[in-house]
This record gives structure tokens, sequence and C-alpha cells, in this order.
């Protein structure tokens, strides 16, 4: 040692053993794991299920119940069979946590990040059946021919348009619902959507539409996404913006009202 207590050691000697000792310690946990990662995983399994319990019983038991058995006077339902898939469906899109009592959850800014909302999914996948997550391979579009794409258009012609339109802009359903435009959606929350139906969307399962063809319809909503659209897209800057300049235009045109009225109020 009388290297490191000497004052004429290199600059660089303190790092580089830095550096040295974190190589070794990697080195020895890369030969250890291996021959324990079967036990590991189990406990990292259990572990990723009581962290989602832990989760779930701050952000999510007040509507569905401690045990996620739903409660009817919060009007949520029981989860114990929704599967992964839906948790992280209404996770990731910012759905759930449901903010206030509405008449239909809106997608917003998902503040959860991807530990815990597998943490969340994992979970609730324990407590029951209830389709998965989906592996990228069961929704990643690229392999589908311009046929496909044909197909995927009749099958969301078919099965989708009556709620979210020809072109997946969407649309007003009764009782002040709305079927959401699908401009900008992951394929993946589009499969995940179809297989989970949530709120008013019924579930579309992989016995009446298998995987390759939801792939087809995928690649066709990217291909009507991907054409300029007529008339004012306000640059295609998607649903936020949209909402974001409609919020702007729609209580700007408010405020003038009103100023308007008080001005003339004491006149008239
Ligand atoms: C303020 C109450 C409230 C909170 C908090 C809440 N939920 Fe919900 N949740 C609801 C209601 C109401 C519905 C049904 C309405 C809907 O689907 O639009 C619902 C639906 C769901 C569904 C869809 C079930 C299905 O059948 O597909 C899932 C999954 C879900 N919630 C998960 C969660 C998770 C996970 C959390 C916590 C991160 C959470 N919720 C927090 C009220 C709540
Ligand atoms: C009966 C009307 C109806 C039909 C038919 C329908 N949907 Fe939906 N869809 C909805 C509603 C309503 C929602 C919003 C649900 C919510 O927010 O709780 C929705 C949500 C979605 C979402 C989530 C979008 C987002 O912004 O997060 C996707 C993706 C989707 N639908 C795809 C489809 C596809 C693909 C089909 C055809 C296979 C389809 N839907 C058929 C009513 C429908």
């Amino acid at each position: 040692m009388r290297f490191l207590a000497s004052g004429r050691r290199h600059k660089a000697a303190r790092p580089l053993l830095l550096l040295l000792s974190l190589f070794l310690v990697g080195a020895v946990y890369a030969l250890v794991t291996p021959a324990t990662s079967s036990s590991a995983e189990g406990v990292a399994d259990a572990q990723l299920i009581a962290a989602g319990k832990n989760l779930f019983a701050t952000n999510c038991a007040s509507c569905h119940g401690l045990n996620a058995e739903g409660l009817a006077q919060q009007g949520a339902p029981n989860l114990t069979n929704v599967g992964a898939a839906a948790v992280d469906f209404q996770v990731r899109t910012g759905r759930m946590p449901m903010a206030n009592p509405l008449v239909q959850a809106p997608r917003k800014e998902n503040t959860f990040t991807e530990d815990e909302i597998a943490a969340l999914a994992a979970y609730v996948a324990s407590l029951g059946d209830g389709p998965a997550i989906p592996d990228e391979s069961q929704y990643d579009p690229s392999s589908v021919s311009a046929e496909g794409v044909a197909r995927g258009g009749d099958l969301f012609r078919t099965n989708c348009s009556a709620c979210h339109n020809f072109k997946g802009a969407g649309g007003a359903l009764p009782d002040g619902r709305v079927a959401p435009s699908l401009q900008g959606v992951d394929a993946k929350e589009i499969w995940e959507a179809m297989r989970t139906g949530p709120g008013q969307m019924p579930v579309f399962a992989s016995g009446s539409i298998p995987d390759e063809d939801v792939q087809k319809m995928v690649a066709y909503l990217e291909q009507v996404n991907a054409t300029p659209s007529a008339g004012l897209s306000l640059g295609g800057l998607g649903p936020v913006a949209e909402g974001f300049w409609a919020w702007v235009a729609g209580i700007g045109s408010l405020v003038l009202f009103a100023t308007w009225i008080a001005t003339r109020g004491p006149r008239a």
C-alpha cells in the first residue's frame, strides 16, 4: 500500500482503482448469478407482486377496494380477472388512477414509471385470469404487406368505424361518452384496447380477430395517420395540441364575450 500512501502516485490512480474494483465486483456478480437465477426469478416475481400490492393500496384501493374486489359506491369494477393487459393499458394511457368520478376516464399524462406499471400489472394478474401484456411480435405491423393493409382497412371499417369513424378520427357516443381519436395511439395500446374493451368498447377476443389481423389493422391506422388530412389539422400536432388550442380559443372567446357584456352592462 506504499503506492497508495505515497504523494507521488499518479493523478489517475484513484479513479483507475475504483474502475478496477467495480469491474471485479461486476465479474464476480456475473459468475455467481447464473447459478441462482431460477430461484432469483421466483423471488423477483414475488417482489414485483408485493411492490404492486403496495402501489395498489395507495393509488387504487380507495375506488377498487383493498383486494381489487371493486366498490359499488365508487362505480369501480372488480379487477380480479381483467388481467395485466387491462392494467397496463389503463395506467399507461393515464386513465387510471381516475382523478374524479366522471362518465368516462379520460386519457391523460401517465405519472407512473415503467417499473411501477409492471408491478401493478403483475399484482392484478396474480389475482386471477385475463390477457397478459403482449409481446411486440403480437402487434408489430412492420411485416404487413400492402394487401394486408387493405384487409386491415376492411376489418377496421367492419368492427371499429361505427364508433371511431372510418379513419379513426373518433366520435361522440350517447350519454356524453366519446370514442377517442386513434391518431398517434401506440400499436401496443390498440392491441390492449381490443383485448380488454375499456369503458363502453366491446372486447375483441383473439378467437374473432387473431393477432395477425390486429397487426393489419394497426398497419392500416398507421397508413391513414401518415396521409395528410384535409381541413384544419393544426399541423397534425395531435389531440393534446388541438385540445390546447380549443381550450385557448374557447375560453378566450368566453372571456372576450364576458368582458364585452361587462363593459356594455352599465350603459344598457
Ligand atoms: C376515483 C376512483 C378510481 C381510482 C382511484 C382508480 N380507479 Fe380504476 N376504475 C374506476 C372506474 C369508475 C372504472 C370504470 C370506468 C371506466 O372503465 O371508464 C375503472 C376501471 C379500471 C380498469 C378497467 C377494468 C376493465 O374491466 O377493463 C382497470 C384495469 C383499473 N380501473 C385499474 C386501476 C388501477 C391500477 C388504479 C390505480 C393505479 C385505479 N384503477 C384507480 C375508478 C378508479
Ligand atoms: C361501441 C363503440 C366502440 C367500438 C365498436 C370500438 N371502440 Fe374503441 N373505444 C370506444 C370507447 C368508448 C373508448 C374509450 C374508452 C374509455 O376511455 O374508457 C375506446 C377506446 C379505444 C382505444 C384507446 C384510445 C386511447 O386514446 O387511448 C383504442 C386504441 C380503440 N378504442 C381501438 C378500437 C378498435 C381497433 C376497434 C375495432 C376493433 C374499436 N376500438 C371498436 C368505443 C368503441
